[in-house]
């Protein structure tokens, strides 16, 4: 499955807020930032942002060092076009994140709903070799998927659903895991989808 062009096509076919996981604000995102006391200064990338507000949110927040990467470049452009003169105190790394080599440490990785794509153990290496590089010791990760109740697919793809411990299994000893959230999330047609929402801390 060629990647970038399966979520290009995703963003260039249909309009962003009809997209099954799109929500109005990342409330439950926030609200594990706010509790994890991220420090603004220390920056935050969200991994698999596509058009997300979390990084709206996070500029208003006072955040710098602020970086959006996806893989999808039809996203990043929505997103930028969505910011305008704001954009410009964004990263924007157009990149799959199982082939990112972070060139710089963030204060807190995001992710919702992009590491429950990687069905393969080796794309999930993969991920976890870019998140411990790119997090600082005491830095947090908020990750997000869908968990044992969600559904098998998205998007047209597999996913591998988590609990908590599954998830925390699989980040490995560098994170611990601080909290974990359950939600249940509505598409904009109406269906219910059950995320599990991990604050981790890098030890
Ligand atoms: C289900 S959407 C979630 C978007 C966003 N996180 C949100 O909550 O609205 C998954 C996103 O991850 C991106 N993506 C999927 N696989 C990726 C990968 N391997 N590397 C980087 N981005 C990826 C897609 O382009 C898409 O924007």
């Amino acid at each position: 499955m060629d990647r970038k062009q399966h979520w290009s096509d995703v963003y260039s076919k249909r309009a962003a807020d009809r997209a099954s996981w799109h929500q109005l604000r990342p409330a439950l995102s926030l609200e594990l930032i706010d509790r994890a006391g991220v420090d603004p200064k220390a920056g935050a990338i969200d991994v698999g942002g596509g058009t997300s507000t979390l990084v709206d949110e996070l500029l208003e927040q006072g955040f710098a060092n602020l970086a959006v990467l996806d893989v999808a470049g039809p996203a990043l452009e929505l997103a930028r076009a969505r910011l305008d003169d704001r954009a410009d105190r964004v990263q924007w790394i157009e990149a799959d994140v199982t082939e990112f080599e972070p060139a710089r440490q963030w204060g807190l990785w995001h992710d919702r709903a992009v590491f429950h794509f990687l069905t393969d153990a080796s794309n999930r290496k993969a991920y976890r070799r870019a998140l411990e590089a790119g997090v600082a010791p005491g830095g947090f990760a908020v990750i997000s998927a869908f968990s044992l109740e969600g559904p098998e697919r998205c998007s047209g793809l597999d996913v591998v659903r988590y609990s908590p411990e599954s998830l925390a299994d699989e980040l490995g000893a560098a994170f611990e895991l601080v909290e974990s959230r359950d939600e249940v999330h509505m598409t904009p047609t109406g269906a219910e989808q059950a995320f599990v929402y991990c604050l981790f801390r890098r030890v």
